[in-house]
């Protein structure tokens, strides 16, 4: 298949996948339009900090063995950004919270301690977590943000313009380079996967 085809059907396998979840979100018992709870944004913070230090790290692993030189730029601009979401979300963390106290759940360290890190392939890499992970942050960034409070906001807005250019160098470049029926077939099983572990990892975020 042509590989700017299979980038647009992946792109919409995995927006239909956001969408499905984006209506399981509601958090349940909770008042829809009042400002959030504190335990609600000290929760939602615990799991946004994580994630952006936990890909920091799998993305810098990933340098070493990305040869291609617009795929190793751009993740090198990547590790800067997530690195910058990390110390900005944890220092709001901290105004609720010690930031280093919290244990993630079993279900998001094998996502991201496990299974990303573990991606042998640059395919396999942009499809499962530039394009499915990246834009389920970004799904997951503007849960409720309308109700965090303002200089949170402000924040995560950033944060979400960074996690949007994350997602399109992920499609610029698996047009680029997922260009064989083998390929193609290593990263959607890859996606798929991902979607698989991502969903798991969102119904133990609900469960506050
Ligand atoms: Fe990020
Ligand atoms: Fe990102």
């Amino acid at each position: 298949m042509d590989s700017a085809l299979f980038v647009d059907q992946l792109l919409k396998e995995v927006m239909d996948d956001q969408e499905e979840k984006k209506r399981q979100i509601r958090l349940e018992g909770l008042d829809e339009q009042a400002e959030l709870p504190e335990f609600v944004i000290k929760h939602w913070l615990n799991f946004a900090v994580y994630y952006e230090k936990a890909a920091t790290y799998f993305i810098a692993d990933w340098l070493k063995t990305t040869k291609e030189p617009d795929a190793f730029v751009n993740f090198a601009h990547q590790i800067r950004d997530e690195a910058n979401h990390y110390v900005w979300l944890r220092k709001y963390l901290q105004e609720y919270t010690d930031p280093d106290a919290f244990t993630p759940p079993k279900e998001w360290r094998y996502l991201m301690e496990e299974y990303y890190p573990g991606l042998d392939h640059l395919v396999e890499r942009l499809a499962a977590h530039n394009i499915a992970s990246e834009s389920a942050a970004l799904g997951f960034m503007e849960f409720a943000l309308d109700r965090f409070p303002e200089s949170i906001r402000n924040t995560v807005e950033k944060v979400a313009k960074d996690e949007h250019f994350h997602v399109s160098f992920g499609c610029t470049l698996l047009k680029k380079y997922c260009t064989t029926p083998e390929l193609q077939e290593r990263a959607l099983k890859a996606t798929r996967e991902a979607m698989k572990l991502m969903r798991q990892a969102r119904e133990v975020f609900v469960q506050i």
